[in-house]
């Protein structure tokens, strides 16, 4: 077979999608194609195709990805998808090539994606970087909260001006946790915001409520939706603090006809799992990794992100993918700055690319992969001098399947 990578054009993009949801065995109503075309424009978009046909297709968006000290460019990959009639014969191999290459032409060091199995993409040098849980409320009886929710006024806004107001607690969780995306208007109006989600079989639209005094920075918000069965889904919480948190939390699990809440990803160090009073009624259901993450450049990610602690140690690094990126590094860091440059001298650490990019933002320790013999730890305690380096005040998190 030869197959031919290259850009999907605007004019293929439907017969991308198709191709789509023929894997994913999956149909869409037109609302969720047209949202889909209109976020696709704005993608890159990789095709494999046999002749004419499209038997293979990714797209990547182009948006920051908060890292511990600030944020880098990335390429958020979505839409993978491989023909049936042409699986496992080096097509995706062959696109994730292509999309390295653009990397390193545009200097983007971090690739990243939710995968559909977990099993795909180690081998391509992907790691688990930050983690989720699902929870569920019994709301047929009062929120039981070990700490007073904040008083300030709730009120429900419009999808139309909600952006202005939430925002900012979204940038500022941004600022406190890696793993999250940068997001633009429209991507707050398609992705999170948006009121006609033929995919989401009963819910109804999306409600936003904020926390605040009218005119004053909002405290806190939830984005939600209600379904026929009287369950409310949580799609996103933000708040300032752990008062208004509680706040939040109180009034979903209060709101009339319904009797659960579901919130389908809080971060691990959510505070409600602290709060709540009765740890029967708010139940962890589920617990996965959540964003699976590639240092596409080794050296300018870690020099680029910020460091706990100081460091100085040999790192000994496997890339069966980027070749460049594999090799004996010194890693010299403190809370000032960092360098990653070749060295002779003797491993401290050997470990695999993708060990490193699930240590990345801080939401693994690396002594639990030494203890799970992912790790080489050469020189005893490097691992822990390392850990303190990479630490991180919060969990990383990332709160949206895009
Ligand atoms: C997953 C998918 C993209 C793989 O594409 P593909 O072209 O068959 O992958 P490749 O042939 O390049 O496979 C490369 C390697 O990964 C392995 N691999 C691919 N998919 C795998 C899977 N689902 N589970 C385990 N290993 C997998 C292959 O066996 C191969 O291993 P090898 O190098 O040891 O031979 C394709 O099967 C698909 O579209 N599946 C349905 C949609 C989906 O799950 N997309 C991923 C969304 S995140």
């Amino acid at each position: 077979m030869t197959t031919d990578i290259r850009d999907i054009p605007e004019a293929h993009v439907d017969r991308a999608l198709d191709l789509h949801y023929l894997v994913f065995h999956d149909s869409a109503g037109a609302a969720t194609r047209k949202r889909q075309h209109e976020l696709l424009r704005n993608c890159e978009r990789v095709g494999a195709y046999d002749g004419e046909e499209i038997i293979g297709f990714t797209a990547a968006h182009r948006l920051g990805l908060s890292v511990p000290g600030g944020e880098l460019p990335a390429a958020e990959l979505d839409f993978v998808s491989v023909a049936p009639t042409h699986r496992r014969r080096g097509v995706l191999t062959a696109m994730l090539g292509e999309l390295w290459r653009r990397c390193a032409a545009d200097r983007r060091p971090l690739a990243c994606l939710w995968a559909s199995e977990d099993a795909i993409y180690g081998r391509f040098g992907f790691g688990p970087a930050t983690e989720a849980y699902s929870v569920e409320i019994d709301s047929s009886r009062p929120l039981d909260l070990r700490i007073t929710p904040d008083r300030r006024p709730l009120r429900l806004l419009g999808p139309e001006d909600a952006v202005p107001v939430i925002a900012p607690l979204y940038e500022a969780s941004r600022a406190r946790r890696g793993g999250r995306l940068a997001r633009d208007e429209a991507w707050w109006r398609r992705s999170v915001l948006a009121q006609d989600d033929d995919d989401d079989d009963d819910d109804g639209p999306a409600r936003i409520v904020v926390l605040g005094d009218r005119g004053a920075p909002a405290a806190g918000y939830v984005v939600y939706r209600v379904g026929e069965k009287g369950i409310v889904t949580v799609q996103e919480l933000e708040a300032a603090d752990a008062p208004a948190a509680a706040a939040l939390w109180n009034y979903l699990a209060s709101i009339d006809l319904t009797r659960k809440v579901r919130a389908w990803a809080v971060a691990a160090d959510d505070p409600l799992l602290l709060f709540a009073a009765d740890r029967d009624q708010v139940r962890v259901t589920g617990q996965w990794p959540a964003l699976w993450l590639r240092l596409v450049d080794v050296a300018e990610a870690l020099t680029a992100r910020s460091w706990a602690a100081p460091v100085d140690l040999v790192l000994e690094v496997r890339d069966a993918t980027l070749p460049a990126n594999a090799g004996r590094f010194r890693l010299t860091a403190d809370p000032s700055g960092a360098t990653y440059e070749p060295a002779d001298a003797p491993a401290d650490l050997a470990l695999d690319v993708r060990e490193l990019a699930a240590c990345y933002l801080g939401g693994t320790p690396l002594r639990r992969l030494v203890r799970a013999g992912l790790v080489e730890e050469r020189t005893p305690g490097a691992a822990r001098l390392l850990d303190a380096a990479l630490e991180t005040e919060y969990l990383p998190f990332t709160g949206e399947d895009y």
